[in-house]
């Protein structure tokens, strides 16, 4: 039986896009053999590969200003790569800390930049994201950076903050859940495993005057301008999620793009919010104004019956429900593939267990 998965990531898929990558397993194009086994040089798989590419484009909306890449080493390298490819050393980068994963990526940084951090909501406790218009970026900054979205604290920006330096965003778990303007930005990044397709490929979308910089030390494989001139295959790719990312981007064209998703996951995350705002049972301790539409943690008014309600959950059809090992709790993440159903399903499960339990 196929259940509603909440997880953060590696996370639920399109059921469409496995039974079609499932339909084709054993003779993909014609071909005879699996995508997995075809030569990542060979036309039918260049075809997708690049068809993957155009249909990201055109979702986005990217222009011909910008290059699009597919990366191995995760989001986590290019936490690295960034100011690898955009600094000299001795340079100064502007940071926004908002969170576990903006921590992450500023901690990474000092190892090759002088680092400044130009906000930081540690006086909410990470449950807050800066004022709209009091980001800025300071003198002589390569770059700012900041997180669009945090995946374990389920703090979301409301808008795109405006600064003067190249705007760095790490769009890990909201890449593709709105539209977006992309030329309001130097360089968008995000993981594949929330809602491009499965683990394994990092998307980075860079403008090009902001090539032709990188350090000599940058890994081959990292360095923007090398992999942008190999399309992105200066080494083998993870071919198998490269197809099923293309499957993924396939899927969200024929939901309705960018606007559909949009809408379907505001939905989804006023239902979610809605239920925990309506009880005095379950708690959520993010800002209104920074509440994610994309990773909902919450809390039990009773912290002792956290196994019951997750043991519950899971009977219902209902997994990978607890929230990140280094902030417990609860957290339900509600990428573009996770169904309206689901969370129908989920804040159905939450009023049963609280009037057991309450
Ligand atoms: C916002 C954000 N940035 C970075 C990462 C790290 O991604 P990866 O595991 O692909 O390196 C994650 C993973 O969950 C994330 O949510």
């Amino acid at each position: 039986m196929r259940v509603y998965n909440f997880a953060a990531g590696p996370a639920t898929l399109p059921l469409d896009v496995l039974t079609r990558a499932q339909s084709e397993l054993t003779d993909w194009a014609g071909e005879g053999m699996s995508v997995m086994e075809v030569s990542h040089r060979s036309t039918a798989f260049v075809h997708t590969a690049q068809r993957a590419e155009s249909t990201l484009r055109s979702l986005l909306g990217v222009g011909e200003d910008y290059e699009v890449l597919f990366l191995q080493g995760g989001a986590t390298g290019q936490f690295s790569a960034i100011p690898l490819n955009l600094t000299a050393p001795g340079a100064t980068v502007d940071y926004v800390h908002t969170g576990a994963w903006s921590a992450k990526a500023i901690k990474e940084a000092k190892k090759y930049a002088d680092v400044r951090v130009v906000a930081d909501e540690a006086a909410t406790g990470y449950a807050s994201v800066p004022d709209m218009g009091t980001i800025s970026s300071g003198p002589g900054a390569a770059y700012l950076h900041y997180t669009p979205n945090e995946t374990i604290g389920g703090v979301e920006f409301g808008y795109v903050p405006t600064v003067e330096a190249p705007l760095v965003a790490d769009m890990s778990s909201t890449i593709l859940s709105r539209p977006i303007d992309v030329s309001t930005f130097g360089l968008i990044y995000a993981g594949a495993q929330k809602n491009l397709g499965p683990a394994g490929l990092c998307v980075v979308i860079v403008r090009r005057d902001l090539l032709h910089q990188a350090r000599p030390e940058t890994p081959s494989i990292w360095d923007y301008t090398q992999m942008a001139a190999a399309g992105s295959m200066l080494n083998t790719p993870p071919t198998f999620a490269w197809y099923l990312l293309g499957l993924t981007l396939d899927w969200i064209v024929d939901v309705g793009g960018l606007s559909a998703m949009a809408e379907r996951n505001q939905a989804k995350a006023t239902a979610m919010y809605a239920a925990i705002d309506g009880s005095d049972y379950y708690s959520n301790p993010v800002a209104p104004n920074a509440r994610s539409w994309m990773n909902v943690p919450f809390l039990l008014a009773d912290p002792a019956r956290e196994a019951d309600f997750l043991a519950g959950a899971r009977e219902a059809g209902l997994h990978n429900l607890e929230g990140h090992r280094s902030v417990g709790g609860m957290r339900a993440s509600l990428y573009n593939a996770m169904p309206p159903e689901g969370v129908t399903a989920l804040t159905d499960y939450m009023a049963d267990f609280e009037r057991h339990h309450g």
